[in-house]
């Protein structure tokens, strides 16, 4: 058998497949599209569940993929043995209810016994036990024989992977030779030597698999076959480690190079860092090819681990600073011209990994002395567990994922605690969200500077119009007693009515006047309880200890309201459709709109936002009261009310509730009633960073703006298209409709005007040397339209050498195109037209019937002209 590379078997496998009618489609991307329970793709199947279980139509009843896949499940072993990797791509053949068993096995074998011309005799089936079927055709059809052909059961011949489609199989084994055997004289596939490897797994997708492990049949049989590339390589180059692969070699001497550190095929200890950092390094590429970037959930935090761990690994085997991103490209050009994604995005996958080691580098250092530390503390106590709060630490100070903390403390024999590890997440996200309204509050240095004693009272929620007595003034020089007319300044008061930006709400603005006094307020911030009016008074006089009454703008206010209330909807309601992993990462509510982020994995469809925005319609129709109730934290947690929590309550926190619907923690403003909320439309959905999304919406007279903005738009246009708005739409399509037509009208009046000169040409052509010469110009003429006329007068004529020239926009564009016997006498299209543009100034090349140049001289084309007579 001929030893192939791992790009050769890939292009064998696809190609022959294709042979058998199958649809060859590149390989799907490792983001699942459509299926929530898997982070990444794991198997060639798994982004073509939708078609085994007869939910989606497929292209073709009959595909053939090799699929990037990732499995994190056995990372720990990844390095320590031979086989184990992230990384692996499956080839795969598939039938939806087409071919079944005969035509699956079969066409397997001819392809390893044909294609790659495996020896027969090292080549063994298992099929499932009770499987008479697959049994008789291996014996019967394809004629192994019967001693090599073995019975196993449920855990060997019968494969799922979590839920959905599955059944028995019929897995092929290659006998690597008795070298590699045990002691059993009846050894053979299903023992767990390491003689016979199984690389070729044929399932019979029977059954579909649900959540609770009940089997259904699925609507019809299935194909899915599926063969690790990796493994087939191992066998096909005669090598015992998929890191001795050759293009995985490749990756691994990349490693070797960098670090200086010999590799001595898995037997030296610093081999197995040599190997993580080769594999992961694929795993790595791979992923950000897919858009994927480093994180801290998901599978964002699985590449992030995979990248920090690559790093430590480097850093165990003495390489100093980044080293990653550089290793990428050994990756990409190993397997990029079957992947085209891995080259397009190169220097972007290179980017983000630089970012994420050097992130890391500033602190591997220190967080492994400190590792170190922690490790003597505990050997001096004789404490096995590693504190949560330490293991807390070293993520938030250092960066290292809890994962990597826990292997590094499994690799000196002690444990973690998990469960503090969570606590002391918990406390941390608690503490950033009140460090974040805090600084939202916007208390400036200058504002600090007003002593104060005691705090505001906001009595918002109840009342509009509220009396309140001035406590501090400052203005642009600091703290004052008093503010004058036209002067801008910043009032604190003991009461007010007036809400501070807080909790992603804008503040209320509106007027704060008493006898004689009246300033339009413009913004309201606030310092933990101290509300700070900035005000610019339009008339008479402020003082401290003056009584002033606060009217925030009632109509603002209200809509912002009805903006805010309707975002707490919006969050359930994605909760609801899209799951319950969404969490709000952000939001801003004002009176013109609203704007929520969140954590999402991917973009939402159409479908999705419409489902979102008619759940919200359907409870405003409800008229549901909101409620609100200030309660303990605890309490309010028992309760399972969600997100923020307001400072300005310490320990108390405010919960507002919309019927059963929805329960958050908010100290905003809200309707009384969401039927006041009117009409919820989302105007957009975006991405804004990796995993979050952003919808903007808007709600009541916001919608009215709206339409009337859409409305004048609509009317402009139908003015462009001189018609009116219920014409419109079947005048912009007679119009595009009659561009389509005149399009075709010029099209053809040029064939006619070309095909009533070809004779005329054929007329003028010059014999020089047995050729037929013919040198023209045309005007408004683009290449193509000298290729199509290059290609009639080939097509009826032989001796023919054409130098033509189409002039358009001031540039010259030349074509030289000779038929086939004037090639044969030795004459050469690329050759000749480098000669003629130069004549007239440009350049060019090609092949030996035809080529191409650009000039920029009009005037020189005679000249050029001229030198082709020269050349024949
Ligand atoms: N889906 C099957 C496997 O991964 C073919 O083994």
């Amino acid at each position: 058998m001929e030893k192939l590379g791992l790009n050769d078997i890939r292009e064998l496998f696809l190609s022959f497949y294709q042979s058998k009618d199958h649809y060859r489609r590149q390989s799907f991307s490792l983001i699942p599209e459509k299926d929530k329970s898997l982070l990444l793709i794991n198997s060639g199947m798994a982004p073509l569940k939708p078609y085994f279980a007869g939910l989606e139509t497929p292209p073709s009843k009959r595909m053939t993929t090799c699929q990037k896949c990732i499995r994190t499940g056995d990372i720990e072993n990844v390095g320590y043995t031979s086989r184990h990797g992230t990384f692996f791509e499956m080839l795969g053949s598939f039938s939806f209810g087409d071919y079944f068993k005969k035509e699956s096995l079969t066409w397997g074998w001819e392809f390893i016994t044909q294609v790659l011309k495996m020896p027969t005799d090292r080549l063994w089936a298992t099929v499932y036990e009770d499987d008479d079927e697959a049994y008789g055709i291996w014996k019967d059809i394809i004629g192994i024989p019967e001693e090599r052909i073995v019975r196993l059961g449920k855990d060997d011949n019968f494969w799922e992977i979590g839920t959905g489609p599955c059944g028995p199989c019929s897995e092929i084994y290659f006998d690597r030779g008795e070298q590699y055997g045990c002691d059993d004289p009846d050894c053979k596939p299903g023992c767990d030597c390491d003689r016979y490897v199984e690389f070729w797994n044929h399932v019979f997708t029977q059954f579909n698999r649900d959540e609770e492990g009940n089997y259904t049949d699925l609507a019809h049989p299935n194909i899915d076959t599926g063969m690790g590339i990796e493994r087939l390589a191992c066998i096909m180059q005669g090598v015992d480690s998929i890191f001795d692969i050759d293009t995985i070699k490749y990756i691994l001497d990349g490693v070797v190079e960098v670090s200086g550190v010999k590799y001595e095929s898995g037997a030296a200890p610093s081999d197995v860092s040599i190997r993580i950092i080769t594999d992961h390094l694929r795993s790595m590429t791979f992923m950000i090819g897919d858009t994927i970037l480093p994180g801290n959930e998901g599978r964002e935090y699985v590449l992030r681990r995979l990248i920090r761990r690559a790093a430590r690994h480097g850093r165990m085997l003495g390489i100093e600073g980044p080293f990653l991103s550089e290793l990428c490209d050994r990756v990409i050009d190993a397997s990029g011209d079957a992947y085209p994604e891995l080259k397009t995005r190169r220097e972007m996958i290179k980017k983000v990994v630089a970012a994420e080691e050097e992130k890391f580098a500033s602190t591997i250092d220190q967080g492994m002395k400190i590792i170190g530390e922690y490790t003597a503390d505990l050997e001096k106590s004789g404490d096995k567990i590693l504190d949560g709060e330490k293991a807390f630490k070293l993520h938030d100070t250092y960066g290292f994922p809890i994962d990597l903390t826990k292997e590094i403390m499994e690799e000196s024999g002690y444990t973690v605690d998990l469960n503090g590890f969570e606590a002391a997440m918990e406390r941390q996200k608690k503490r950033s969200q009140v460090e974040q309204e805090m600084e939202g509050a916007g208390w400036d240095e200058a504002t600090s500077d007003i002593s104060l004693d005691g705090e505001t009272e906001f009595t918002g929620y109840d009342t509009m119009v509220q009396e309140g007595v001035v406590m501090a003034i400052l203005n642009d020089d600091g703290p004052a007693d008093f503010c004058g007319e036209g002067s801008v300044c910043r009032i604190v008061l003991d009461k007010t009515s007036f809400y501070a930006e807080s909790g992603g709400q804008i503040y209320d603005t509106g007027v704060m006047e008493n006898d004689g006094f009246s300033a339009d307020v413009t913004e309201v911030t606030k310092n933990h309880n101290v509300f700070i009016h900035k005000v610019k008074v339009t008339k008479g006089t402020v003082k401290k200890g003056d009584t002033v009454i606060c009217k925030p703008d009632v109509p603002l206010r209200n809509m912002t309201a009805a903006n805010h209330t309707a975002t707490h909807l919006l969050h359930q309601a994605l909760k609801d459709v899209l799951g319950d992993h969404v969490k709000q990462a952000g939001s801003a509510v004002t009176s013109d709109g609203l704007r929520f982020d969140f954590n999402h994995f991917q973009a939402m469809t159409g479908e999705e936002i419409a489902e979102v925005e008619a759940i919200v319609n359907d409870k405003i129709s409800r008229f549901i009261d909101v409620t609100t109730k200030v309660m303990a934290i605890d309490d309010a947690m028992k309760e399972g009310a969600t997100a923020l929590f307001d400072e300005k309550y310490g320990d108390m926190v405010r919960i507002v509730s919309i019927g059963d619907y929805s329960k958050e923690f908010c100290g905003g403003t809200h309707v009384k009633n969401i039927g006041q909320i009117g009409l919820f439309k989302i105007l957009s959905e975006s991405g804004i960073a990796s995993g979050v999304r952003r919808i903007e919406a808007i709600t009541g007279q916001g919608v009215l703006r709206k339409l009337n903005d859409d409305e004048d738009v609509i009317n402009r246009t139908a003015g462009v298209l001189k018609t009116n708005k219920d014409n419109m739409i079947d005048r912009a399509a007679s119009i595009s409709e009659e561009v389509k037509n005149l399009k075709k009208e010029i099209e053809e009046l040029k064939k006619a005007e070309m095909s009533k000169s070809l004779g005329s040409i054929m007329d003028e052509a010059k014999e020089i040397n047995g050729i037929k010469l013919i040198t023209k110009q045309f005007d408004d003429f683009n290449i193509n339209d000298l290729r199509a006329l290059s290609d009639e007068i080939k097509s009826g004529n032989s001796g023919v050498a054409m130098v033509l020239a189409a002039v358009s926009g001031g540039k010259v564009t030349f074509l030289v195109s000779l038929t086939d016997d004037v090639v044969e006498k030795g004459y050469h299209a690329g050759k000749m037209i480098k000669e003629i543009a130069a004549a007239a100034g440009g350049g060019g090349g090609g092949k030996a019937d035809m080529a191409q140049a650009g000039a920029k001289d009009p005037g020189k084309i005679a000249d050029a002209f001229a030198k082709a007579e020269t050349l024949l």
